[in-house]
């Protein structure tokens, strides 16, 4: 696919007319990124909002202590980097490669022309950031209302539909993240996480084989 196309095909780009794309990509730079690099840190200054081409980037907010809570995990298609942009603060969170990334930066003035000439790419932006606060809604009823317990099972549920299959037998396999990664979803321990894992593991509700975890068919409706 041509650097074109995959504009096209990205949300936020694909109502843009074939001139405002063709301008698009002449302000975009490519850039490279390895995997656990920072792109950049929450609370400095932001110029540029990013576009993921290849790769997957973490969202993450750092507490004094250290202590990180994962905000989000944005792939593919994905962009990041607006809301410094939008707002004009310092950015709100740390982005950093899961993996090694390629990514194409917009600069803050071309971003923001292209936005007023084009009303489409302004109802996309809108969209997606509708759909960010559902998800943080989400996120802070999880954290609120649930017990350690039930958010370990809430995290591999949001797992399951973001990226789960379901098989023949009914039960949804998805890739297993270290108990570190579910830890910092929900601003536990690790100790923690493996405990509550043995627990789902022992009252029925998963299974854990290799890199896989294996959700019984009704998972999604226990929790
Ligand atoms: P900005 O504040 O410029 O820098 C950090 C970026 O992380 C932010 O823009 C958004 O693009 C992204 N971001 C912040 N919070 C969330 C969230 N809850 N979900 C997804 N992405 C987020």
């Amino acid at each position: 696919m041509t650097e074109r196309e995959f504009l096209k095909s990205v949300p936020l780009f694909s109502r843009l007319g074939e001139a405002s794309l063709d301008a698009i990509l002449r302000l975009t730079r490519r850039r490279r990124f390895r995997k656990d690099e920072v792109i950049f840190h929450e609370k400095e200054a932001g110029d540029s909002l990013f576009l993921i081409l290849h790769g997957r980037v973490k969202v993450a907010i750092f507490g004094d202590d250290g202590k990180e809570v994962t905000l989000s995990i944005l792939s593919e298609g994905d962009f990041f980097g607006e809301m410094a942009l939008l707002d004009q603060e310092p950015r709100s969170a740390t982005i950093i490669a899961e993996e090694d990334c390629e990514l194409l930066s917009l600069q803050r003035d071309d971003f923001t022309r292209a936005l007023e000439q084009d009303a489409g790419m302004s109802t996309s932006l809108i969209q997606v950031l509708a759909s960010r606060l559902r998800k943080a809604n989400h996120q802070i009823s999880t954290l609120a209302l649930l017990d350690v317990y039930g958010r370990v099972a809430r995290v591999i549920q949001e797992l399951a539909e973001e990226e789960g299959k379901r098989l023949k037998d009914g039960r949804v396999v998805v890739r297993r993240p270290t108990h570190m990664d579910i830890a910092h979803r929900i601003g536990s321990s690790r100790e923690t996480v493996t405990r509550m894992m043995r627990d789902l593991e022992e009252n029925g509700h998963i299974e854990t084989q290799g890199r896989e975890i294996f959700l019984r068919p009704d998972f999604q409706k226990l929790f």
